[in-house]
């Protein structure tokens, strides 16, 4: 069966620094695929380049059987491709709800609308017991699980998370992982980006390893798992 993903030669650049440096991998439906490394190791720019939002240099990515290499993100989102970014990105000064209403914005239906909404509080019981609140006055892991829920929110085939995990409290950080394999229970494909090797690993199908800007490593993560030593990896990049 043809990948749901595929990423062939990538390289992103800004200005004069290469971020990616032809890297080549594939993600199947219904799988949940971890890419791990060190800090400037290429991983947010490879999501980046695939959800339209870092410039990609030289190389294609397809999704589900169609070039999208530089196409824009509003053109991907109906597609079915949704990023939930890097850092929490939600709009402070918006509430819960109206942040949520722009991860639909390209959903016309509101009848839709309606069943994204339901089924992000359903995940997210406390973003519908805070969906009146300003987005900046939620706790670290709320604005997480918001940005999440965003995502959520076109409905995506394949959802691609930027260090869901990072900063947040230890039983969070187990409720962000929680939250992985139940979307991945409902058919949705991830692709995660983590600092947390062990517990992505715990979760994930498969892995692919990143060092400044090239894959040096990919495998089930069982074998990655059992290999382990990426410590190295990560501190020499
Ligand atoms: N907008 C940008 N302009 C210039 N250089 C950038 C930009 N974004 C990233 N870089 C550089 O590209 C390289 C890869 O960065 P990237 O953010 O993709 O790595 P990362 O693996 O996500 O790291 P981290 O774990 O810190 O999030 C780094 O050298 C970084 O400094
Ligand atoms: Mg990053």
């Amino acid at each position: 069966m043809e990948p749901l993903l595929k990423v062939s030669s990538l390289q992103v650049r800004y200005g004069a620094v290469q971020a990616v440096r032809g890297i080549d991998f594939e993600i199947r439906e219904g799988e949940i695929v971890a890419f791990l490394g060190a800090n400037g190791a290429g991983k947010s720019s490879t999501l980046n380049a695939i959800a339209g939002l870092a410039d990609v240099h030289s190389g294609t990515i397809e999704f589900a059987g169609r070039d999208i290499t530089a196409m824009a993100p509003e053109t991907l989102t109906p597609l079915g491709l949704a990023l939930s970014p890097e850092g929490r990105r939600v709009f402070p000064a918006l509430s819960v709800a109206e942040n949520l209403l722009m991860g639909a914005y390209s959903v016309r239906d509101k009848a839709k609308i309606d069943t994204a909404w339901e089924r992000v509080y359903s995940l997210f019981p406390i973003l519908h017991e805070r969906k009146d609140q300003l987005a900046g006055t939620l706790s670290g892991g709320q604005q997480q699980m918001l940005a999440v829920g965003r995502a959520l929110m076109s409905g995506p085939r394949l959802l691609l998370l930027d260090e869901p995990s990072l900063g947040l409290a230890p039983l969070i950080v187990e409720q962000v992982f929680d939250l992985i394999t139940i979307l991945r229970d409902q058919k949705v494909t991830i692709a995660l980006v983590e600092q947390n090797v062990a517990k992505s690993l715990e979760i994930a199908d498969r892995g692919y390893i990143l060092s400044g800007g090239k894959v040096v490593g990919e495998g089930t993560a069982t074998d990655l798992m059992a290999e382990g030593g990426f410590e190295d990896t990560f501190l020499g990049a």
